[in-house]
């Protein structure tokens, strides 16, 4: 059955329900940079929360680290950024455009769409030449060479800049790992897909340091945990898939990187790489910076560096296949609502609470209740329009469950509550409502959408 998302309806609902827009739009946008409104922070902090959970909560044997933006631009000496962080790129002498001339059989001409760049009959590209992709800025208020520090263009390289420090201070041993989230920039030549690639993004990274013999079993560990991250939080299997690079793919210091790829509606592309890095990033740092980067076992006295297995994920990118995943369009007898059906962990909001109508003293015991459930939980309040519109709205931004306070709760103290995906409602008693929400909530889940493709 063809899934119902495409990356127009997504954008449009972001927009629509404040998630994700253009970032300064009143000035026209600026090239592929995003803002996130409310319940785009939301759902992207509940992202980065679970990989959290997954690496530090659910583990004794990750720490976190949060290192700085701007580095030492001996970094990327070492790296290999600085050398060799580049796309192929061309231009057209015609129209004025840059692309990446890996990419020109994925891009239109825009000159004329139904070819591609280099293929019109008035195109006239240049050869190809390398593009490094780091943003450069100034340190301090002299412009000179020696003041050029990147934008990171990965957080990887603040852990292992840091080895030396964390595992001073965290008393862990090999195998152990270094998880951070933060910002990365890129100067893509093609951004695009909406959040999928754009030139600043959120990354969520884990360096895992292993003795070199453990090194493969590390990576086909770290393969299968990152796969079903993903699937616990609801993605979809059949639209999940492992692609093992190529040899020729491989950078030269690794012996195996898997991408985790997701089906958009642009196509299996990457979610995640999960690399096989050696000893290369320790060895290179250690050379550069003249300091030691290793490991003394005082029970073997073995000293060696480390071997290291490398999850790198994008925040905003999973972000943007748990909004695909989720997207669905339903038909209630003859009506059409249109539905994220998130995990509920995920989920920005968890439960919206709502009076009926606005009168009768059930917008007071509705406020009541709101008090109360938000101290547990995402909680929200709305008492505007038709309850039926209300509905929709908390359907679009995928609230699991809707509280409704109506007549009868004046009587008897028990409200409606309507679930999201089976649409069943039933009634509760107030004073069990956030016990019986909370464990709702934390019960196991799986895409309705699975149940529908396996009966339609
Ligand atoms: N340290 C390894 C590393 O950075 P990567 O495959 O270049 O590896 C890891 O990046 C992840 O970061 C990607 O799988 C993707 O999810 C995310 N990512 C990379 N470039 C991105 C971009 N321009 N926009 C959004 N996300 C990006």
């Amino acid at each position: 059955m063809p899934d119902t998302a495409t990356m127009d309806k997504i954008v449009a609902l972001c927009k629509r329900r404040g998630f994700i827009f253009a970032s300064s739009e009143i000035y026209g946008g600026l090239g592929s940079t995003y803002d996130y409104g409310h319940y785009g922070v939301l759902l992207k902090t509940n992202v980065k929360n679970e990989w959290w959970r997954a690496m530090l909560q659910e583990r004794d044997d990750i720490v976190a680290l949060d290192s700085a933006i701007l580095q030492h631009p001996r970094t990327w000496e070492a790296s290999g950024h600085l050398a060799g962080f580049t796309d192929p790129m061309v231009d057209c002498r015609t129209c004025g455009q840059r692309f990446r001339a890996d990419h020109l059989q994925d891009l239109p001409c825009p000159q004329k769409p139904s070819k591609h760049p280099g293929e019109g009959p008035s195109c006239d590209l240049t050869e190809a030449r390398d593009f490094n992709l780091m943003f450069e800025t100034t340190m301090g208020p002299v412009k000179d060479s020696g003041a050029t520090v990147y934008l990171r263009p990965e957080t990887a390289q603040g852990i292992f800049v840091n080895f030396k420090n964390v595992l001073q201070f965290s008393r862990k041993k090999p195998p152990f790992g270094i998880a951070q989230i933060g910002k990365s920039f890129r100067n893509e030549i093609t951004p695009g897909n909406f959040v999928f690639r754009t030139r600043e993004f959120e990354q969520m990274e884990m360096e895992f340091f292993v003795p070199p013999a453990e090194a493969a079993q590390w990576y086909a560990f770290w393969k299968q945990a990152r796969h079903d991250w993903y699937t616990e939080l609801g993605l979809r299997d059949d639209h999940l898939r492992m692609r093992e690079h190529d040899p020729d793919e491989l950078s030269h210091y690794s012996s195996g990187t898997a991408d985790v790829e997701y089906l958009f509606p642009i196509g299996w592309s990457e979610l995640e790489g999960i690399a096989n890095r050696g000893n290369f990033d320790l060895t290179q740092h250690s050379e550069y910076s003249g300091q030691k980067l290793e490991y003394f076992d005082p029970q073997t006295k073995e000293r060696y560096v480390p071997h290291v297995i490398e999850p790198a994920a994008g925040a905003d990118r999973a972000t943007l296949a748990f909004l695909v995943d989720a997207y669905d369009e339903d038909d209630l007898g003859g009506e059409q609502r249109t539905v994220l059906k998130l995990h509920p962990r995920l989920a920005p909001v968890k439960v919206a609470v709502l009076p009926l109508v606005r009168k009768d003293g059930q917008p007071e015991v509705a406020r009541e209740i709101f008090t109360a459930l938000r101290g547990r939980m995402q909680a929200e309040y709305d008492e505007g329009g038709s309850v039926g519109k209300r509905y929709r709205r908390q359907d679009e931004i995928g609230t699991p469950f809707c509280v409704t306070v109506d007549h009868q709760t004046l009587e008897d103290r028990t409200v409606t509550v309507r679930e999201r995906d089976t649409l069943t409602q039933e009634r509760v008693a107030i004073d069990d409502l956030a016990d019986t929400l909370a464990a709702r909530l934390a019960a196991p889940w799986q895409s309705p959408k699975l149940g529908a493709a396996a009966s339609g």
